[in-house]
């Protein structure tokens, strides 16, 4: 399985060119620190080029790694890098083509896989949105990933999984590129009423208990517009559109986990659940506005209000309160 494995000999050769004191790392340092041949070590180079990233050779006196953080190749390796510190979130498992990486994960998880592994790919011939819709993901251009979690929650609970990434999409993307993110519940960050990302949670468990969560997250990141489909030109946008600059995804991916990673362990401590929903309150756009839901065949307008203890949102119709658990929701203007 092509997990990059953090006490591997791979790992541990791009932190030495990553961490070195000068931007040229000699073969034999290489060799010794390592404790592999000089033809192994040329061997791990490869590797690592073949995952995407620039190592030159420099004749007579050893390696150097161009600058990774500008990297946007999807390298397991510079991925694990960015994580290191991470407590949460460690293996990533890279598939060049795949149909869902949702379907990965799920697979895994039956398998007994541990909680945060990464399943991240560069193009998703299947990729899954919300109700049944499709997610586009045309190559190259995009984050597409989920993460498995085994969450200390109760079924109905998991869309607080969703609220918690969404709020680590959207401070990723206001904190780090200043795009104008904003929440719209359930789970979509949008720049401008336009959206950037989508979430989507798929669950296995008994009435009282998750065995498990994969969470899938798909951030329009360096798509133009020409490459948009018919379907979403005209409700999608992306960073570069937002920003007008090409974004390194491994680094963006790594902002993200970062934020994530703090809010779960948020989740997961004390009162960790409404504090969480604290800050879904002040940061979602959805509540206050006028809003349309659309629930099967049937449209309700009234105004978002608040959102209820599981994460579900509860509208003012006509002074009645209703409350929504999965529906999808529109944000009207307020007249
Ligand atoms: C939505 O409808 O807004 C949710 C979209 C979720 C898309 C992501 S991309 C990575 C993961 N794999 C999938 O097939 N879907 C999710």
């Amino acid at each position: 399985m092509p997990f990059s494995d953090k006490s591997n000999s791979r790992f541990n050769l791009f932190s030495m060119l990553a961490e070195a004191d000068s931007p040229i790392v000699s073969s034999s340092t290489l060799t010794e620190k390592l404790g592999v041949s000089r033809q192994a070590v040329f061997k791990l180079v490869l590797a690592l080029r073949e995952e995407g990233l620039e190592i030159e050779s420099i004749p007579q006196k050893g390696y150097m790694l161009k600058s990774f953080r500008e990297s946007d190749a999807l390298s397991p390796t510079l991925i694990d890098y960015l994580l290191r510190e991470d407590k949460i979130f460690s293996k990533c498992l890279y598939i060049h083509q795949v149909d869902s990486t949702q379907q990965v994960l799920k697979k895994l998880a039956v398998q007994d896989a541990p909680e945060g592994i990464i399943a991240i790919t560069e193009h998703q011939t299947r990729g899954r949105g919300r109700q049944g819709r499709d997610w586009a993901s045309p190559p190259g251009r995009n984050l597409y990933f989920s993460i498995l979690l085994r969450p200390k929650l109760a079924p109905g609970e998991v869309q607080l999984l969703n609220l918690a990434a969404g709020l680590a999409v959207r401070a990723a993307l206001s904190e780090e590129y200043g795009v104008r993110a904003e929440l719209k519940w359930p789970n979509d960050v949008l720049a401008g009423e336009k959206k950037i990302c989508g979430i989507l949670s798929e669950t296995a468990g008994e009435p009282d208990r998750v065995y498990y969560a994969v969470t899938g997250i798909g951030v329009n990141t360096n798509l133009p517009r020409e490459d948009m489909s018919a379907e979403i030109v005209g409700t999608a946008t992306s960073v570069l559109l937002e920003t007008g600059k090409l974004t390194p995804r491994p680094l963006l991916l790594s902002q993200i986990f970062t934020r994530l990673s703090a809010l779960l362990e948020v989740l997961t401590g004390d009162n960790g659940k409404q504090k969480l929903l604290a800050t879904y309150r002040e940061n979602c756009a959805t509540l206050g506005k006028k809003v349309r839901v659309i629930e099967d065949a049937n449209e309700f307008i009234g105004i978002a209000e608040d959102v209820t203890d599981q994460g579900a949102i509860i509208v003012n119709i006509g002074g009645e309160k209703k409350i929504f658990a999965a529906v999808d929701v529109q944000h009207l203007r307020l007249i």
